[in-house]
């Protein structure tokens, strides 16, 4: 199959009206990837080698291009100007279907959850012979898909069901809607589709009557149920959602990783977890996150554009923002936000803790609320602390500004000026005692409440 061409067309110029969004349907995301993403990714992994890719996308869908563009630089774009069905939708691409490719595959931009291996099994009976291969499922409830006609084993036909006879809509093999097709008849028999039926559209799924006719070989295959989930409202979104979940979290698992409560963890569609990684309950990972071998990840933490080095603990309640860095056995305790910040290995910040713009030498303690002060309402600033340094609690490090190795910060000092190596680092008002005043101001406050209660 490697040496097989493909030509990918997926369908993306549905309007989805029923997301009731501003946005393109194929635009919302699952695991922080939009659903055509996810669509693109499976069609690259499915093609060992040459992977043509065009996206049929509706009227003005300069975003469906960008978000495309992001993942494979090679997809061409066609635009279908009018909605008139999806035989008609795929002709948009003609002029890449012209050319010529051992395989065509048809998928749907809004079926995130099409895994490569039903793309791959498609792809493989084409090259065992087969002309059309249509991904069929069996739903629990048929209402509303085409049902799969099949004779001898063969595919006779898909029929839509405002269109399906009684004995047909009982048919509980039913059409996913993607379908490869070999590159030698696929122009041909789309280019021969009619609109001849009750919604007078253009149906792709006639190509199989058409084909039959020609005898041509067309089969149909069995895919799992969630393969061909459609996506139509954002309750199906939250459903794909939750499915993907499942099967990352079952990924992650059987790679090592360790999940306490798996249904609580949320992973982005790019999170790579090395092997003997702990995570405890209730942490959400955005995209672009990287945890090596021996970290742990306590409850409650979010975490997005980070990494976690190995043999780390990150919270409980830690939010790491894109940018954070943690080197080996480095941590970053509670309620503590890390943003752009490399924090050097074995360097703690544990408590209440805010480093933003900065890098925390190896070794180096911060001390509950110590604030980087990185912004000033227009620009951003950084701050560059040394290897085994102290930072007292409570202190405001005022950016730009340099801490060297070895310092010591006293605790509540709002430091604004460099700090060279060594140095104890003061920068708060001395301390005055004034002796016996504290009964005298007893004495004083006391009486005005008197006062006030007579
Ligand atoms: C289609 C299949 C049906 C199958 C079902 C599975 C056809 C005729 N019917 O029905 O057999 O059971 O999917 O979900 O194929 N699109 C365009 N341009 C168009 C029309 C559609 O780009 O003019 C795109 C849509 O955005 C969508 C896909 O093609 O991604 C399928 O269209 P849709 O209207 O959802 O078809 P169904 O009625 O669901
Ligand atoms: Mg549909």
């Amino acid at each position: 199959m490697a040496s097989r061409s493909c030509l990918t067309i997926i369908l993306a110029a549905g309007e989805g009206t029923r997301m009731k969004s501003s946005m393109s349907k194929v635009l919302h995301e699952i695991a922080g990837l939009p659903l055509v993403g996810h669509v693109v990714k499976a069609v690259q992994g499915a093609n060992d080698t040459k992977n043509d890719l065009a996206v049929v996308v509706g009227r003005g869908a300069a975003d469906v291009q960008k978000a495309v563009g992001k993942i494979s630089e090679t997809a061409r774009f066609y635009e279908q100007t009018e909605r008139l069905g999806t035989a008609h939708a795929v002709l948009a691409a003609r002029e890449a279907l012209a050319e010529a490719h051992d395989d065509v595959l048809v998928v749907f931009g809004d079926t995130p959850l099409i895994e490569e291996t039903s793309l791959r099994a498609a792809r493989g009976k084409l090259a065992e012979g087969a002309d059309i291969v249509v991904m069929g499922f069996r739903p629990e409830n048929p209402t509303g898909y085409g049902r799969l006609v099949e004779e001898d084993g063969k595919l006779i036909a898909i029929v839509e069901e405002k269109d399906a006879t009684d004995e047909q809509r009982k048919i509980t093999f039913c059409n996913g809607g993607l379908m490869a097709l070999s590159g030698k008849y696929a122009l041909q028999l789309i280019s021969a589709v009619k609109n001849d039926n009750s919604k007078g559209e253009y149906y792709l799924t006639d190509v199989v009557k058409l084909a039959h006719a020609q005898g041509l070989n067309v089969i149909a295959i069995d895919v799992p149920v969630e393969n061909v989930i459609g996506i139509n409202n954002r309750a199906e979104l939250a459903e794909a959602e939750a499915l993907w979940q499942t099967r990352k979290r079952r990924d992650v698992m059987l790679s090592g990783v360790t999940l306490i409560a798996p249904e609580t963890v949320f992973f982005a569609h790019d999170t790579l977890i090395e092997a003997d990684v702990l995570i405890e309950p209730n942490v959400f990972f955005g995209p672009k996150v990287t945890v090596e071998s021996g970290a742990v990840i306590h409850a409650f933490s979010h975490i997005e554009g980070a990494h976690i080095g190995a043999n780390t603990s990150v919270g409980p309640f830690a939010r790491l923002r894109p940018g954070a860095k943690l080197a080996e056995k480095s941590k970053v305790g509670n309620f503590c936000e890390v943003k752009n910040a490399d924090i050097g290995a074995g360097a703690k910040v544990n408590h209440l803790s805010y480093i933003g713009d900065a890098t925390v030498g190896a070794d180096t303690n911060i001390g509950a609320g110590v604030i980087t002060c990185n912004y000033d309402g227009y620009n951003k600033f950084k701050t560059i602390i040394g290897s085994n340094a102290f930072v007292g609690s409570n202190s405001a490090l005022v950016a730009p500004l340099t801490i060297g190795n070895g310092v010591y910060v006293a605790s509540g000092s709002v430091i604004t000026d460099e700090v060279p190596e060594n140095a104890l680092a003061l920068g708060r008002a001395r301390q005055v005692n004034k002796e016996g005043r504290a009964e005298i101001l007893r004495e004083k406050y006391k009486s005005i409440k008197a006062s006030k209660n007579k």
